[in-house]
């Protein structure tokens, strides 16, 4: 299926690329903006005209906060009363149960109440973990995302997906609970390491296969300046990437159908997290190494052919990500992978469900017979 994107609107000063830009995620009631640009963690009329709630908190971690916490506490205060921090350990492996508790350990320690609002800083963990937070507190409380990776600017900020992890699946326990609003500072991305940039990309690659081709042919010719950081070709990165995550989410909020695409290489990609232990490959290389074996299962199909697989394999090697899967199991890698791809989330009574390209820039969910997937694990691993 193809994917129609609504345009972006950017509603302030349009002198430059380096104004503040929005792309809007239509949900009805549920509807917001995203906010790119540079310089926005110190600008409150990013966050809102007006006085916010009382309190707010601000969910981070203890490799984001003393980075960026003072900033984003002071622009707040213009907003709310009262701002506490609160800076959870940083990793996947803490994506969990016991941390997730120290959210509501802390909003109960201040008292906070249904219009406290819930500020999420930093990467895809603490967004997941913090909006999750939200949709259970007092059962939901208002949360906005200041996403601070570029995975989290591209990805997992928008569309409302929280969770956190269970030792047998990864994002088992979530709920689907929108933000108010997204903040996009690139600025903050100056101090990501290069691998965790790298790891962005995967997400940003993705867009190109199910959805966009143009967008890939760029990202083809811009990889160079997206991995030194190039403030132009970041702000192009993230914009056209919420531009057409917001139309599939708008079309598919709760994955009935459509949504299911953006998962494009996630099903091979969350076995490689949960199989090797969460934070042994950060999730944008499981996605990487996940897109190219959901590409030669495409062609194992007849969908797409291997020359458009090799470009895809070469983008995600140019992006700095691995290419081949890890061995998790040296007695029965195919077997392993198989039983944990049946936890996913798009498997059905077991059969598992996967996302596989129907022609360069058009995505569809597919069953696979056990051997065939079995025949491209083998292929696709690092022995
Ligand atoms: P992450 O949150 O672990 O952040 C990566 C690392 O970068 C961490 O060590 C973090 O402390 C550090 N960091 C963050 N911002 C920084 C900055 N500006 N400067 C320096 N260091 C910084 O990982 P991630 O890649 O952002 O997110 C991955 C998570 O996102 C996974 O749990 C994945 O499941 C989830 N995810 C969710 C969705 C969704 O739709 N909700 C989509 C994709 C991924
Ligand atoms: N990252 C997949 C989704 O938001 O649906």
């Amino acid at each position: 299926m193809r994917i129609a994107c609504p345009k972006s609107v950017p509603i302030r000063k349009q002198k430059d690329f380096m104004q503040t830009q929005y792309v809007h995620i239509a949900l009805d009631e549920r509807s917001y903006a995203i906010a790119i640009g540079v310089g926005l963690l110190g600008e409150a009329a990013t966050f809102g005209e007006g006085a916010g709630s009382a309190q707010a908190l601000v969910v981070t971690n203890e490799t984001v906060a003393p980075l960026y916490a003072d900033a984003l506490v002071r622009t707040l205060a213009q907003r709310h009363a009262r701002v506490h921090v609160l800076a959870l350990p940083d990793g996947e492996a803490h994506k969990r149960w016991e941390i997730l508790n120290l959210i509501f350990d802390a909003l109960l320690a201040h008292g906070a109440d249904r219009k406290t609002t819930l500020y999420a800083l930093g990467g895809g963990v603490v967004g997941d973990m913090t909006g999750f937070a939200a949709a259970c507190y007092m059962r939901g409380v208002p949360f906005v995302q200041v996403p601070t990776t570029l995975l989290a600017q591209v990805d997992s900020s928008v569309g409302g997906k929280t969770a956190i992890n269970h030792p047998q699946g990864k994002n088992m326990i979530g709920a689907f609970y929108q933000p108010l609003l997204v903040v996009c500072d690139l600025d903050v991305l100056k101090t990501l390491p290069a691998r965790e940039l790298s790891a962005g990309l995967a997400e940003v690659i993705k867009y190109g296969p199910i959805a966009d081709m143009a967008f890939f042919d760029w990202v083809e010719t811009n990889m160079a300046a997206l991995r030194a950081c190039d403030a132009v070709a970041l702000a192009h990165a993230v914009k056209r990437s919420c531009e057409i995550k917001a139309a599939v989410v708008g079309a598919d909020e709760r994955e009935t159908g459509l949504r299911a695409v953006l998962n494009f290489g996630h099903t091979f990609g969350h076995a490689i997290e949960a199989g090797l232990g969460y934070g042994q490959w950060l999730h944008g290389e499981a996605v990487g190494a996940g897109m190219v074996m959901a590409a030669e299962l495409s062609c194992a199909l007849g969908l797409v052919d291997a020359a458009f697989v090799q470009r895809l394999t070469d983008l995600i090697a140019a992006a700095g990500l691995p290419v081949r899967g890890p061995v998790i199991d040296a007695a029965d890698n195919a077997g392993r992978y198989l039983a944990l791809m049946r936890v996913d989330k798009k498997a059905e009574a077991g059969e598992i469900r996967f996302v596989v390209i129907d022609g360069p820039g058009r995505a569809a969910v597919r069953s696979v017979p056990d051997e065939l997937v079995r025949s491209v694990i083998d292929r696709c691993c690092a022995s």
